[in-house]
């Protein structure tokens, strides 16, 4: 989405994090990146970028480690089969979340940038207008845009407290005391200035630089704003066998029951206009299986 803002334009930059070791998920994660393992029909990095692609963000960065890398340029190349720009960079160890705007700052350049783990899966008919709101938020306001989700066990995430009026209080990275049971979800708004503001951030406790640590800065300086994701709103856990099997199996009702795929890239990008049906047939021709069966169909 672009936005002009006397004369000078300002995009949204996108940026993947698909990082860390996925100990939890041994031995599934040994030798292949998490963000790389199936959800149901496709790989689970397909999902957040199709949250990025949704908000009309085309210029996107995956930073990921030095053994998985390769393989997500395997997956995607530049990009430019779906319409988009991907770049690459290395994240050299899992040194945290917050670590993602400092790997990316020339990336970043002047702009505003949108931040998604690339283990995190969202599903919802009002989501795109909720991106747009978030977009122009930052834009108009220079306010970082968080969002919120109820869970049942709020010590494994950062957790969000608020007022009646959905005002943010604190904001906490797992917390043994929640304060709350809504956790911020690994969906992230910023304006440029999160680049410095990433820089200083010091490692927790668990030695790591938190995003959670950036939100708390912004809440300092009143700019932190949350948007509730509501009821009929999906937001899919990866972080375990148990979760990663629901979201398999959670992707593979509705896209049965709807006859609709979730986190199609290259339907994402038609209904865009950011490739022709021409140019889809041609790259698909000769693919088979029910996810290019489908792109068959809508073509
Ligand atoms: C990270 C963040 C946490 C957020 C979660 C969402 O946790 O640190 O604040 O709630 O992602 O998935 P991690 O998955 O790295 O433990």
């Amino acid at each position: 989405m672009k936005i002009i803002i006397k004369n000078n334009t300002i995009n949204m930059k996108g940026i993947i994090l698909a990082g860390g070791s996925g100990t939890r998920l041994f031995p599934l994660t040994i030798a292949v990146s998490k963000q790389l393992l199936p959800v149901y029909d496709k790989p689970m990095i397909y999902y957040p970028l199709s949250v990025l692609m949704l908000a009309e963000i085309k210029d996107i960065l995956i930073i990921s480690t030095p053994r998985d890398l390769p393989s997500f340029k395997n997956l995607f190349g530049d990009g430019s089969q779906l319409g988009i720009k991907i770049s690459y960079k290395v994240q050299p160890n899992p040194d945290g979340l917050a670590q993602a705007f400092v790997i990316g700052e020339e990336f970043i350049g002047n702009d505003d940038v949108c931040l998604i783990l690339g283990d995190n899966i969202f599903y919802g008919s009002e989501f795109k207008n909720l991106l747009d709101e978030a977009i122009a938020d930052v834009k108009v306001n220079q306010n970082a845009i968080i969002f919120g989700n109820i869970v049942t066990d709020p010590q494994r995430y950062g957790i969000v407290e608020i007022d009646e009026d959905q005002n943010v209080l604190s904001v906490e990275e797992k917390p043994q005391k929640p304060r709350s049971n809504y956790a911020i979800v690994g969906l992230y708004f910023y304006p440029n200035s999160v680049i410095k503001i990433a820089k200083n951030v010091k490692p927790s406790e668990r030695g790591e630089a938190e995003i959670t640590s950036i939100n708390d800065e912004y809440l300092n300086i009143n700019k932190l704003k949350l948007k509730i994701l509501s009821r009929g709103f999906a937001w899919l856990d990866t972080g375990t066998h148990e979760a990663l099997a629901e979201a398999t199996e959670f992707v593979k009702v509705v896209e049965k029951r709807s006859s609709l795929k979730i986190a199609c890239l290259e339907e994402i990008a038609l209904n865009y206009n950011w490739i022709s049906k021409k140019e889809l047939s041609a790259q698909i021709k000769n693919l088979k299986g029910d996810y290019y069966d489908y792109l068959k169909k809508i073509i």
